[in-house]
C-alpha cells in the first residue's frame, strides 16, 4: 500500500511516498530555516505564506520521485492520502490539509488526517526498527515535550507533557542569549562538546507526575551567565552574547543541556516506574538528534528495555513519518476519514 504524506505543522514543507509503512520511495522537505534564522524563532504568519509558496511543488516533487500519480485509474496510483491535521501553527495546518483535503477530493483518494506527535514516533519504523509493545515513546521537538504510552499500534495515550515551553524551544532560546544561530539545538550540541557540563549547577524543576516546565531553566541559565558576568538581574539578555567569552559560551551550553538530558532521563525513568510493563523507549523528534540526549537515554534503559533512536534524517520534520504513521493506524482498523467535515487543532488532539 502507498500512503503519500503531507507535513505542514511548523516550518517544513513535506511530502513522502512510502510503501507498507517503511519502504520510503521519496522524500521531499522544503525548510525555511533561512527564512526564520534572521528572527532566532519561527514566525507563524511567514511560515505559512512559506508553505503556500511550496507545497505544490514539493508534493508534486515526492510523486515524481517514487514515480506515482494520484489518479486512481492508473497502476502506479497512491492508495492513500496522509496530512498532519494536529498540533501545530494554526496558518501552517491549514495550508497542508487544504491542499490534501482538495487532492482527495478531487481523486476521490481514501483520506488519514494524522496527529504530528504520532508521525515523529513512526520514524522509528521508518528507521527500521520493529519495536516490542507496550512502548514509552519520549517526543522532543520545538513544538513538544510529550512522554506516550502505547500499548499497540494506533493506542496512544499523552502522559506526560510540557505545562509551558517546548525542550527545543529552550534549546533554541537558550542558544539565542548565547548568540548562537537558530535552529540553536544543534549549535548549543556542537559548543557543549568544548564545555564543562559541570561547570554551573542550574535546578531540575519540581513538577508533578510526568509533567515537564523548562521555562524556569530558560530563566536559570539567564541568571547564571548575568551573575558569572556581574552585571544586574535587569541587563537585557540581548546584550548579554558579546560580553562572554568562547569558553564561557561553551560552559554554558553544557551545563545547561546536560541538565536538559537530566530532566528528560528523569521523568522518563519514573514513567517507567508507572508502566512497569513497557518493554521498550523510543525517541522521537527533532530534539532526538542530540547526542548527549541519546546516550543519557541508552546509558539509563539499556540494561531494563529495547531502546531505539530514529535514524537522524526522519527525526526532523518530514512527511515519511506522517504516510507510516497513516499506514500502522489503517492496519490497526482506522477507518477514511470525510474530508469535508477535517478539522484543524493547534492543540494536540487525539482521535
Ligand atoms: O521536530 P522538529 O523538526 O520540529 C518540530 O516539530 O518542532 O524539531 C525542531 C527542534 C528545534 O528546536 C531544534 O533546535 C531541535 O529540534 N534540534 C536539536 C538538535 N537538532 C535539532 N536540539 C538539540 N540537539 C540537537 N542536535
Ligand atoms: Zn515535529
Amino acid at each position: 500500500m502507498k500512503i503519500l504524506g503531507i507535513e505542514s505543522s511548523c516550518d517544513e514543507t513535506a511530502a513522502s511516498v512510502v510503501e507498507d509503512g517503511n519502504r520510503v520511495l521519496s522524500n521531499v522537505v522544503n525548510s525555511q530555516i533561512d527564512i526564520h534564522a534572521a528572527y532566532g524563532g519561527v514566525i507563524p504568519e511567514i511560515a505559512a505564506r512559506s508553505h503556500i509558496e511550496v507545497v505544490l511543488p514539493v508534493i508534486n516533487q515526492a510523486l515524481k520521485d517514487a514515480g506515482c500519480t494520484l489518479d486512481q485509474s492508473q497502476p502506479n496510483k497512491i492508495d492513500a492520502i496522509a496530512v498532519t491535521h494536529t498540533p501545530g501553527l494554526v496558518g501552517s495546518l491549514l495550508v497542508g490539509t487544504l491542499t490534501a483535503r482538495t487532492m482527495v477530493v478531487i481523486n476521490n483518494v481514501p483520506f488519514y488526517p494524522t496527529h504530528h506527535l504520532k508521525s515523529h514516533i513512526y520514524a522509528n519504523w521508518l528507521t527500521g526498527y520493529n519495536p516490542t509493545f507496550p512502548i514509552l515513546a519520549l517526543v522532543v521537538s520545538g513544538g513538544h515535550t510529550q512522554i506516550i504510552y502505547m500499548e499497540r499500534h494506533d493506542d496512544f495515550h499523552i502522559i506526560g507533557s510540557t505545562r509551558d515551553d517546548a525542550i527545543g524551544e529552550v534549546f533554541d532560546k537558550v542558544a539565542k542569549i548565547l548568540g548562537l544561530l537558530y535552529p540553536g539545538g544543534p549549535n548549543i550540541a556542537k559548543k557543549a562538546l568544548n564545555g564543562d557540563p559541570d561547570k554551573y549547577q542550574l535546578p531540575i524543576p519540581k513538577v508533578d507526575g510526568l509533567d515537564f516546565s523548562f521555562s524556569g531553566l530558560k530563566t536559570a541559565v539567564l541568571r547564571a551567565i548575568q551573575k558569572e558576568l556581574g552585571l544586574p538581574i535587569t541587563t537585557p539578555s540581548y546584550e548579554l552574547k558579546e560580553k562572554l567569552t568562547e569558553q564561557q559560551i561553551c560552559d554554558f551550553a553544557a551545563s545547561f543541556q546536560k541538565t536538559a538530558v537530566k530532566i528528560l532521563v528523569q521523568k522518563l525513568q519514573k514513567a517507567c516506574s508507572m508502566y512497569p510493563e513497557a518493554k521498550s523507549i523510543l525517541l522521537a523528534g527533532g530534539v532526538s538528534a542530540n547526542l548527549a540526549l541519546r546516550e543519557g537515554l541508552t546509558k539509563a534503559f539499556e540494561k531494563s528495555h529495547e531502546v531505539y533512536f530514529p535514524d537522524l534524517k526522519f527525526a526532523t520534520d518530514n512527511g515519511a513519518m506522517v504516510a507510516s504513521a497513516a499506514y500502522y493506524s489503517i492496519q490497526a482498523g482506522e477507518k477514511a476519514s470525510d474530508p469535508y467535515s477535517l478539522d484543524i487543532s493547534p492543540r494536540s488532539v487525539i482521535k
